[in-house]
């Protein structure tokens, strides 16, 4: 044990090294091969069939008009763009909408959302553990770990089978006990591009019910599976059977404002009186870590939102990006019979049964960077490198 002297004798420089997020360390190396015809499918944003990652039409032009009419940067307080975040209720929550239990925020990113979420259930019940599935996205964990909350992983994907362990999940979440949370994907799961069923989101909401947990639901991919409505199936069925859910949502894919930070959180609980409570201890927590979110990509949002020729002008541009994610994936599927489930899955990403060694292979021979989990973006690449990719990967799987 250390004495208060000791302690405070620490230097930074005494600090232990730090085990990078594996998928930054991919992009450095990636960033650092020089080969020309090298391909990037462990970048997690869109890329359009001449591989570049565009700036949205309508989002050029919603600058131009924050640029010729806000008049003033003056602070916008913890809910930062109240407008952005109520134009967001009839997307994201659909018949919920006008359901005044139900409240929202802005936040800096789905990232930022999902740090408040667990930072408000960790105030509110430091004893919940978070039911996580296997494989998730590799930052759910840091974030549940960072608000010191217990994790405990469900099985949710065979990769081998390219299947979903649905008995395995539904086994492990009916061990879960009031209070405890299960953390869902609402749409283009990540990284396995595996979604659940409407039959399977009944059940696993059955077990949600039965077993009193909170569901919290990150969608980072709206509009970019099976449509803007459709891919909130899950998230409104929760709503609609559960008095306490929180969601945490990002527009920095569907609007491809990535580095803008564009995001919101929504909490229901069964009054709205609690509901403002509890939304006033997370004004509270967001006035800790970052005070307000960053304006510029949630107000060109609203604008666009707000503006019926923008938004559907907007929606024309997301059913581009989606069309060309599902068109590739089709592409990918027909090449190979062991690809085939690559066609029946959603979003940006899927998992390729190669192990460690043939992933690392596949860059050292062919400059194809992926995750080594297999986990690569159907739409790293752009349309002039998709039979390069796929005839390595071929020969990789046929080795
Ligand atoms: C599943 C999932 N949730 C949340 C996020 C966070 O998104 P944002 O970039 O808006 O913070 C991502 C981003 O990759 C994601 O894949």
């Amino acid at each position: 044990m250390l004495s208060r002297t000791d302690e405070k004798a620490r230097g930074l420089a005494e600090l232990p090294p730090v085990q990078s997020d594996s998928l930054l360390q991919l992009i450095a190396l990636c960033n650092a091969d020089p080969r020309a015809d090298k391909i990037d499918v462990g970048v997690g944003v869109f890329r359009d069939a001449e591989g570049r990652t565009p700036i949205l039409k309508v989002m050029k032009e919603a600058e131009q008009i924050l640029r010729d009419t806000q008049v003033t940067k003056a602070y916008l307080g913890s809910a930062g763009d109240k407008r952005f975040a109520e134009l967001l209720r009839p997307i994201l929550l659909g018949e919920h909408a006008d359901d005044e239990r139900i409240l929202g925020v802005q936040t800096p990113g789905g990232c930022g959302a999902l740090r408040l979420g667990f930072e408000l259930i960790a105030t509110a019940n430091p004893g919940a553990r978070v039911f996580m599935g296997t494989p998730s996205w590799p930052n759910h964990a840091p974030i549940i770990d960072a608000v010191r909350l217990e994790r405990v992983d469900y099985p949710y994907y065979e990769r081998a089978q390219a299947a979903i362990r649905f008995d395995d999940m539904i086994a492990s979440l009916a061990r879960a006990g009031p209070g405890d949370v299960a953390l869902l994907h609402g749409c283009c799961h990540n990284p396995t591009g595996a979604d659940l069923s409407e039959d399977q989101w009944r059940q696993v909401r059955d077990v949600v019910v039965e077993r009193g947990l909170i569901p919290f639901v990150d969608i980072a991919y709206q509009g970019f599976g099976r449509g803007l409505e459709e891919d909130a199936f899950g998230v409104r069925l929760i709503l609609a059977s559960c008095d306490e859910v929180i969601i945490a949502q990002s527009c920095d894919k569907n609007f491809s404002c990535y580095r803008d930070r564009v995001g919101s959180l929504f909490l229901k609980t069964g009054n709205p009186e609690a509901s403002g409570r509890a939304m006033a201890h997370v004004f509270q927590r967001a006035r800790e870590m970052w005070s307000m979110p960053p304006d510029h990509g949630a107000a060109c949002a609203r604008i666009i939102l707000d503006d019926p020729e923008l938004r559907a002008r907007w929606l024309v541009e997301l059913a581009g990006m989606r069309d060309r994610i599902n068109s590739v994936r089709q592409r990918l599927a027909a090449a190979h019979p062991r690809l085939a489930f690559i066609g029946q899955q959603y979003g940006m990403f899927s998992m390729l049964p190669l192990s460690k060694e043939q992933v690392l292979k596949l860059r050292e021979d062919h400059a194809i960077y992926m995750a080594d989990s297999g986990r690569f973006n159907v739409v790293g690449m752009g349309d002039h490198q998709i039979d390069r990719f796929t005839a390595a990967v071929v020969e990789a799987l046929e080795a």
